[in-house]
């Protein structure tokens, strides 16, 4: 059934969360015993204050996870999205949460970064990017790294990532909103669908009219909302999507 809504869809939008990233090795937010979360509370690492009180910490742990994200590799999930874009073409969008960058590094194009990216820097005070020198070294353990100092105003430079109390990018909303809007089909991928405003989107896609596909091997508070909600790990489900829309294509 999947596999024939896929078909059937003009317009896709995918939408994709930590999970999708969970088989590269990158642990997810709120899974029990291995999420960030279970280490610590978001407050103490992913808010404007903690960046204000600890800049040595907070920008160790984005730096940690950011040379994380270099040494990982996607996998067959995220080629299978790579290769649905190509399939799809002009139809296709790719929205994600994840601010690793291997959705891109799998061959995705249009790609909106809901959360921003851990690839980007720029001044916590001036908001002017920064491409200067980024330590590397002491970031491999997730210890306090001091985060280099804008050229033009002397304020830290912060990574360049949503932080909970902040906005969105706009230009990632307005794309992403239109989007599924107007979609048949928004593929729902390894989000545990409980940080706003991201989660309304499932919401904003039935609600016009869109059928939903869930691929998450643990119910979300929106599986019951959903049009198919399928028990499974990304690096299984999408390869086996892609290669069933190969065979119906052949037949
Ligand atoms: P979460 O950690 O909240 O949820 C991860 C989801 O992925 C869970 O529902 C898991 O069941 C599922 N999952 C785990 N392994 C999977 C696999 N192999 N295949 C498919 N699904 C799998 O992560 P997000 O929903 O992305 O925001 O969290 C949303 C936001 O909360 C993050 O972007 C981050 C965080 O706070 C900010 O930092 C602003």
């Amino acid at each position: 059934m999947a596999v024939e809504q896929l078909r059937g869809a003009r317009r896709l939008v995918v939408l994709t969360g930590a999970g999708m990233s969970q088989e590269s090795g990158i642990a997810t937010f709120r899974d029990a015993q291995t999420g960030w979360w279970a280490r610590y509370t978001p407050e103490e690492l992913a808010t404007p204050e903690a960046f204000r009180s600890h800049p040595a910490r907070v920008f160790g742990w984005y730096r940690y996870r950011a040379v994380q994200a270099l040494a990982a590799e996607p996998h067959a999930g995220h080629r299978a999205l790579a290769a649905l874009e190509r399939r799809c073409g002009d139809g296709f969008l790719l929205v994600t949460q994840n601010v690793d960058g291997l959705h891109q590094r799998a061959g995705n194009r249009e790609v909106v970064e809901l959360h921003g990216s851990l690839h980007a820097y720029r001044c916590a005070a001036c908001a002017l990017p920064y491409r200067g020198h980024l330590p590397v070294e002491q970031a491999v353990e997730a210890g306090e790294v001091a985060p280099p100092t804008c050229g033009v105003c002397g304020g830290y430079v912060r990574p360049g990532v949503v932080w909970f109390g902040e906005p969105l990018p706009q230009e990632a909303v307005e794309r992403a909103w239109a989007a599924v809007a107007a979609c048949d089909l928004l593929l729902v991928v390894g989000t545990s669908a409980v940080v706003y405003p991201a989660a309304y989107l499932p919401a904003l896609a039935r609600a016009a009219g869109a059928a939903v596909i869930e691929i998450n091997p643990e119910p979300t508070p929106y599986s019951t909302h959903v049009t198919l909600a399928w028990r499974e790990r990304a690096g299984r489900a999408l390869p086996a999507m892609i290669e069933a829309l190969a065979a119906l294509g052949r037949s």
